[in-house]
């Protein structure tokens, strides 16, 4: 393992006032976005949509890295560039999803283990060869009734590390991806003790199987009421919520925190990340986002599908990118005065 690459690698994922792009939304996830826009989900379109992100001019100075999707990082411009070479100008590493989705846990009833450790390794060497930095898995942990079971929090953190391992010994970067889902009526305080619980099952799993802290990345749900809650918690009380869970469970050796952004709209997250790194100076890590949503969710509705609206739906995406850049500097100032 060449520790001192992935650790380079991370941290220019975490250079100053940049974060992640993650467009890496699996065929089915697209097709869902895209039928809120009324766009049949093609390859073509795919492709369409995804070029439009990668050649905004100037994204690179906001972000440092787009996850992408197995499709996309072997597709082509329509002039025939490859996705991975229109970023490379732009300054921008290109990762991948890895992970095969979340699938019914055995023994459970709505508990889910995320798949994708058969031929991984095989699989990383072709994404290697492919052009892809780092990579990213993405567990999902749920609230309910009777959940989440500690049977499923092991779970997914033993595939987290096994899936880390194997990346990093193959030369990617792995993003470690716990989500604790906001779907729910729970309070902010539930939230908290579940994400803490996860965080010390997960972090006990990669030192056990021995994940080099340096050479990876954190990308956690934030600390934050459900979307069902009754009193849901105010921007203070997240920033400090999620920084006092951060604190207690992830070892100072991690380079960055990039947030996932679960369904918050496009400007709780920008105003999250913004408070907490307003109120919260001097953290061990760099705090910053890698969100696919809230960065896209304007551009998406922008677009629509017309080739006439691109420059809109481009001038949609680096708003999010360079107010969230801005977040990261505790700079945000709001979104009529930037
Ligand atoms: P959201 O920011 O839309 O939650 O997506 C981030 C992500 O990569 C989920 O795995």
């Amino acid at each position: 393992m060449d520790l001192d690459n992935l650790a380079a690698v991370a941290q220019a994922m975490v250079a100053d006032n940049k974060g992640l792009l993650a467009a890496d939304e699996s065929t089915g996830t697209i097709t869902k976005r895209f039928d809120t826009i009324n766009v049949e989900s093609t390859e073509d379109s795919r492709r369409d949509y995804r070029e439009l992100l990668f050649r905004a001019a100037g994204i690179g100075e906001y972000i440092s890295g787009v996850i992408l999707y197995d499709e996309t990082i072997r597709q082509s411009a329509a002039d025939g560039t490859r996705f991975v070479d229109l970023m490379a100008k732009q300054g921008i590493i290109p990762g991948i999803k890895v992970d095969a989705g979340a699938k019914p846990l055995a023994g459970s009833d709505n508990e889910t283990v995320t798949e994708g450790l058969d031929g991984l390794r095989d699989r990383v060497k072709e994404y290697v060869d492919l052009g892809a930095k780092f990579a990213k898995w993405r567990a999902v942990i749920k609230i309910g009734d009777e959940m989440p079971t500690g049977y499923a929090i092991h779970a997914n953190a033993h595939a987290l590390a096994r899936y880390a391992k194997i990346c990093q010994e193959g030369g990617l970067v792995p993003i470690v991806e716990p989500e604790v889902l906001m779907d729910g009526d729970h309070d902010i305080h539930n939230c908290q003790m579940i994400t803490e619980e996860t965080l010390n099952c997960v972090f006990g799993e990669l030192y056990a199987q021995e994940v080099a802290l340096e050479g990876m990345i954190l990308k956690p749900n934030m600390v934050i009421s459900g979307l069902d809650a009754k009193n849901r918690a105010d921007f203070n009380k997240v920033a400090d919520e999620t920084v006092a869970a951060l604190m207690r469970c992830v070892p100072a050796a991690v380079p960055g925190i990039m947030f996932l952004s679960g369904g918050q709209s496009e400007i709780d997250a920008t105003m999250h990340l913004n408070v907490m790194n307003t109120n919260y100076k001097n953290l061990p890590w760099k705090l910053s986002y890698s969100y696919g949503r809230a960065l896209q969710a304007s551009a998406l509705k922008a677009w629509l599908g017309d080739s006439g609206k691109v420059k809109l739906a481009q001038g949609a995406l680096m708003l999010r990118a360079s107010l969230n850049s801005a977040a990261c500097a505790a700079e945000y100032k709001g979104e009529s005065t930037q």
